[in-house]
């Protein structure tokens, strides 16, 4: 008996053995992802939309700044792009890089097309792959280049910032192919009509502002989507800020959705507020700046969605509150 226990115990430590070696002999993986072959452009009306792209709806402002800023963005202030922000989770610490054009410490060196390729694929400059933090694999040409093109315009800062470390789980992921490079759903839109309809509130809500990802549940540990879409329930767990959340369900179900009953005036008024909780995750700030047309494209689009009964009993819990199964 003695000697089976030994023997399944002795296996186990072998299989343990040789994962541990083929993880982290293999997770640093490079991938040789074409670059796309788009241009930066100097027409000022292109860098403006850049610009209200990067504030506003798709929020790059609320990640790509030193930690003790954010306030100041939440605010409106266009605090320069220089990074540092900082998330410690499972997988790994994960720090936004210096985005301003900055030779030694910016993107100076890199070309449009590693640029436009790490939105569009996920993938950075030295072609190794970026922790999904950047869910914009679908704007259109047009909106990716106008982003590119102001990201250049910037005034260059000076700001190190040290790069990303995965954990072991990280490296566990990448080794097994679970973080690898992403792809467009589809093949993206050249450009799209900007009108408040559903069709551009779809583009909002599920490419440009990434509701979806927030709205959605999610396994924490692999970021896989598990729920129905928009329906909440994925957790954001925060502690080191003091408040841990659960998204609320978005979808028009009169019972459990949370906006099901707001009319247009309503929603929009809700976004010019800004953030009722201190610490949400929601970039409140920047969709405070969004303007009329997105918003009631906005609206228009959740009121048209599959409406899904999902009660979110509560989305705000301070730190020792017991969150629910
Ligand atoms: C939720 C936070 C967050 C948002 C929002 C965000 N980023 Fe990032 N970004 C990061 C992090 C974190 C990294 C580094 C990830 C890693 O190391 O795996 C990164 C990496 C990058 C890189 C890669 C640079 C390189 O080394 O190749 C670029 C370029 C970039 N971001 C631009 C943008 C732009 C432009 C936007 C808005 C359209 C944006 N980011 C929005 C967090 C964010
Ligand atoms: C980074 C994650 C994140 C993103 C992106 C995000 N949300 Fe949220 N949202 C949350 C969290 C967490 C809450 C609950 C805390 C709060 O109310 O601030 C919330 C709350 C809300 C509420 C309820 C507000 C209230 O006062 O009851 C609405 C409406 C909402 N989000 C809509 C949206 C829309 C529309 C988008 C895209 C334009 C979006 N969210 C993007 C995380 C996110």
């Amino acid at each position: 008996m003695k000697k089976i226990i030994l023997r399944i115990l002795l296996a186990i430590i072998i299989i343990i053995a040789v994962l541990v070696i083929f993880i982290l002999s293999t997770w640093n993986k490079k991938y040789d992802v074409a670059l796309p072959d788009f241009k930066a452009s100097t027409d000022s009306s292109v860098i403006e939309r850049g610009k209200y792209l990067v504030y506003g709806p798709s929020h790059c402002a609320t990640c790509h700044i030193p930690m003790d800023k954010y306030n100041d963005v939440e605010k409106g202030l266009q605090i320069p792009l220089s990074g540092g922000w900082e998330l410690d989770i499972p997988p790994g610490i994960f720090r936004a890089p210096n985005i301003t054009p900055d030779i030694e410490t910016g993107i100076g060196k890199y070309t449009d097309g590693q640029l436009a390729r790490a939105l569009r694929h996920s993938v950075k400059h030295d072609n190794s792959v970026l922790f999904p933090f950047m869910p914009y694999q679908d704007l259109t040409d047009e909106d990716l280049i106008a982003i590119i093109s102001f990201l250049r315009s910037q005034p260059p800062v000076k700001n190190k910032v040290k790069t990303s470390q995965l954990s072991f789980l990280g490296k566990a992921l990448s080794a097994f192919g679970l973080l690898k490079p992403e792809n467009p759903k589809k093949i993206p839109q050249k450009s799209i009509k900007i009108d408040s309809t559903v069709e551009y509130g779809k583009y909002i809500a599920n490419t440009v502002a990434n509701c979806y990802g927030c709205h959605t549940e999610r396994n924490i540990k692999t970021g896989e989507f598990v729920g129905k879409p928009f329906a909440g329930g994925f957790r954001m767990i925060e502690e080191a800020r003091g408040f841990s959340f659960i998204t609320p369900n978005l979808t028009p179900d009169k019972e459990t959705g949370v906006i099901a009953n707001w009319n247009q005036k309503a929603f929009i008024e809700r976004f010019r507020q800004g953030p009722i909780y201190e610490f949400s995750p929601m970039p409140w700030g920047a969709f405070s700046r969004l303007n009329e047309i997105d918003l009631k494209a906005l609206y228009r689009y959740f009121q048209s969605i599959e409406p899904v009964k999902n009660k979110i009993e509560k989305t705000v819990f301070r730190n020792g509150e017991k969150m629910p199964e």
